[in-house]
């Protein structure tokens, strides 16, 4: 074999190889209602607030942990589909007395954490960027319905959870990132896509647990991921009020 074929055969190689996990892609976002008409699945996706203020800090936006929030939160539900995702579907405008009754619920798994916005500000931003776009399927038409929707799957299908049964809690000290990655692969029993921020002059931390959920509400494979953890680093899932965390394993006599 020559060495130029030889050089494809193992590139091709390479590829099949990787095609066992999810493509990693930069997707392509559509905007407007002009490009709304398809999308395939939704991409559920759950941040741990500590990291999503480490980026947010590093970014140059305050940030801050409300001190009721101790676990996993919302992001938002974004309709996805392989390679790009439509956004702004439709002109319906985020209004608060659509959900009347779920505030309390929706502070404490839905928190806003950037600083200087309001309160309902993450809400109103979901929403009219993604859940008018979900309005295409009949369950999801009342702008109430995407939050009540979007907190039952966070229930259903919660980071926390998954994590905390495989022993894995909030410390200082960082995780090897295969052991995160494969608890959370474990956990699902689907391809999801952890993502892993990278903070300069700090190292990698787990941000986000990206999942895929079918038009008729199952947990399916995603096929594509962003926001990849590099394997060859550790990763930190930090406490988010290090201030009064009291680490288990250090405390159990
Ligand atoms: C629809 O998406 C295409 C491809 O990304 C883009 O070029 C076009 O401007 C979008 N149309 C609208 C109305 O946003
Ligand atoms: C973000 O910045 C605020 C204000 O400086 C600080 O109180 C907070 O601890 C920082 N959060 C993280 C996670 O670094
Ligand atoms: C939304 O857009 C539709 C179609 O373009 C239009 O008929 C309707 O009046 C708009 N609604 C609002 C609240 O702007």
């Amino acid at each position: 074999m020559n060495k130029v074929y030889l050089t494809w055969f193992v590139l091709l190689l390479g590829l099949c190889l990787t095609q066992v996990e999810a493509r990693s892609i930069k997707k392509i976002e559509t905007v407007g209602p002009s490009n709304n008409s398809c999308w395939d699945y939704f991409m559920l996706v759950q941040r741990w607030p500590y990291s999503t203020c480490q980026i947010v800090n590093a970014s140059g936006s305050p940030c801050l942990i409300p001190e009721r929030i101790h676990s996993w939160t919302l992001h938002g539900l974004w309709p996805d589909n392989i390679n790009t995702y439509p956004t702004h579907c439709g002109n319906e405008t985020f209004d608060n007395k659509k959900i009347e009754g779920l505030e309390e619920e929706l502070l404490m798994k839905w928190p806003n954490l950037y600083e200087e916005e309001t309160v309902d500000s993450l809400w109103k931003h979901e929403f009219e960027k993604h859940g008018t776009c979900a309005q295409s399927l009949e369950s999801f038409k009342e702008q109430r319905s995407y939050f009540t929707n979007t907190l039952a799957y966070f229930d259903k299908w919660n980071v926390a959870d998954v994590l905390a049964q495989q022993g894995i809690l909030p410390r200082i000290i960082p995780y090897k990132a295969s052991t995160l990655v494969n608890a959370i692969q474990k956990g699902y029993d689907k391809i999801v896509c952890p993502g892993c921020g990278h903070i300069e002059g700090f190292g990698q931390i787990l941000s986000q647990v990206y999942m895929c959920i079918d038009q008729a509400d199952t947990l399916v494979n995603c096929p594509t991921c962003e926001k990849e953890c590099h394997m060859d680093q550790p990763v930190y899932y930090q406490p988010n009020h290090p201030k009064t965390f009291v680490d288990p394993s250090v405390n159990s006599v």
